[in-house]
């Protein structure tokens, strides 16, 4: 036979063996791990009402089934959390979280003095004290490059604890608007981080889709455009529109064709106009929408976040870490009105989801907001659907998060008193569970 030959009838010999081989044993799969939680009364965000005495049972890291106690059979030796005099929600949802950022820094210096590392340091630490909170998903919407992404990752991974992340990049801002560094001499030369004309600032449709794109590449799962100016910033007004209509609407069809919601920070009347008919998914602040705005965002369906605690804390606690007079009273300005707007908007029908710019005011307090919400209009049980159901349409999880029902994730708090009687309940959650898994039980028994 040539040489040739027996070289490919070698080659089909062993290729045939190969095929003939009984395939590897499969791993054997790991038994199901089973918890039976026992509710005393669950609110499972499906309807307004709860139920009383049920049982949740999870199959690893979701939700199998839910049914009636007393029809419930545990096996011996089951696994089962008794929550029997507890009332169980669903894991809360926070839309607009800096988790880099942090609620005594006001001063001047230390934005200079900070690495991002120090911001992913702390963020580390706000992930878990969110989680504890009962925050089990939360949209982060603007932090260094890319700090959430990572930060999501290792949660992800295990590396950390941390509640579910929906990561943006650097918020996007025109130069001088509220997401750049406003106000120093220009002989000095001030710049957020090396490489902010690629991600964070952008003058024109063109570098805007450059920015949009550059974040995609690097793995950001929602884009954050700055539409107005802002309260924390400097040199720019609250009311005036940052980008054109033109720019906002690149922003939204580059993000959208890249299969990403975008989300737009907007307090002045306009620039939410400009945003909402620009096809943006989410308004931020939203704190001077007027009639006109609150009826684009209902034909739009565009979701309303809207901050209305942190006021207490930038009023009450930043001027003493430092916080700028400027700032003090760009924030007497939109404070008030926002939470009479929250009301107005709410009333009229406008889809809400809850958000509360934790980092303004410490992390860990996001539940504060559910007062005010409740203050400002909504029943308990309203103001609950914003951070469970609603919040998971806008931030696209619907599949996952925002409910108590078989094949979601096992993303469950409880609480030791009834929220629809008293929200301010949810400031102390006792137990919460993320995707099977407890990381605080100051509740039940075992
Ligand atoms: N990050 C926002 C800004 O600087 C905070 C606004 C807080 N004030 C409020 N009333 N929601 O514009």
């Amino acid at each position: 036979m040539p040489r040739r030959l027996l070289l490919v009838c070698a080659l089909l010999a062993s290729v045939f063996t190969f095929a003939q081989q009984p395939p590897a044993p499969a791993a054997a799969k790991p038994a199901p791990r089973i918890t039976y939680i026992r509710a005393g009364r669950l609110f499972d965000g499906t309807s307004d009402s709860t139920r009383e005495n049920v049982v949740i049972v999870v199959q690893d890291e979701r939700i199998q089934s839910i049914g009636p106690a007393a029809s419930t059979k545990f096996p011996a030796g089951a696994t089962v959390i008794d929550l029997s005099h507890a009332t169980v929600l669903p894991g809360l949802i926070d839309c607009h979280t800096h988790l880099g950022a942090r609620a005594d820094r006001y001063d001047e210096i230390s934005r200079f003095k900070d690495s991002p590392f120090q911001s992913a340091f702390a963020a580390v630490v706000n992930a878990r004290k969110t989680l504890e909170a009962g925050f089990t998903s939360v949209r982060d919407v603007g932090s260094h490059p890319f700090l959430a992404v990572d930060l999501r990752n290792s949660i992800k991974e295990g590396l950390v604890p941390g509640p579910r992340i929906v990561a943006s990049g650097p918020a996007i801002s025109i130069t001088g608007g509220h997401g750049d560094l406003n106000n120093y001499s220009p002989q000095t030369r001030v710049i957020m981080f090396p490489e902010e004309r690629d991600f964070a600032i952008a003058d024109g449709v063109d570098q805007i889709r450059h920015v949009v794109r550059a974040q995609v590449k690097y793995g950001v799962d929602v884009i954050k455009i700055i539409a107005t100016g802002g309260v924390l910033s400097k040199g720019d007004s609250p009311g005036a529109p940052q980008f054109t209509p033109e720019e906002l609407k690149a922003a939204a069809d580059e993000a959208h064709m890249a299969g990403r919601k975008i989300a737009a920070h907007a307090h002045g009347t306009q620039g939410i106009k400009n945003a909402i008919l620009a096809g943006i998914d989410s308004i931020e602040h939203a704190s001077l929408i007027d009639e006109e705005g609150i009826r684009l965002a209902k034909e739009h369906g565009t979701y309303l976040v809207m901050d209305i605690y942190n006021d207490d804390y930038i009023l009450g606690m930043a001027p003493q870490f430092g916080l700028p007079q400027e700032n003090i009273d760009k924030e007497k300005m939109v404070g008030r009105l926002q939470r009479e707007n929250f009301q107005k908007a709410f009333q009229a029908g406008a889809k809400m989801a809850f958000g509360t710019d934790a980092g303004v005011y410490p992390h860990g307090d996001n539940a504060k907001q559910f007062f005010y919400m409740v203050k400002f209009g909504m029943t308990p049980a309203q103001a609950i659907h914003a951070a469970t159901t609603n919040a998971a349409d806008l931030i696209g999880r619907s599949k996952d998060v925002g409910s108590i029902e078989p094949g979601k994730y096992a993303d469950i708090i409880a609480v030791s008193a009834d929220p629809l009687q008293d929200v301010r309940v949810l400031e102390n959650v006792g137990f919460v569970m993320k995707g099977g898994v407890v990381y605080k039980n100051l509740i039940a028994g075992k």
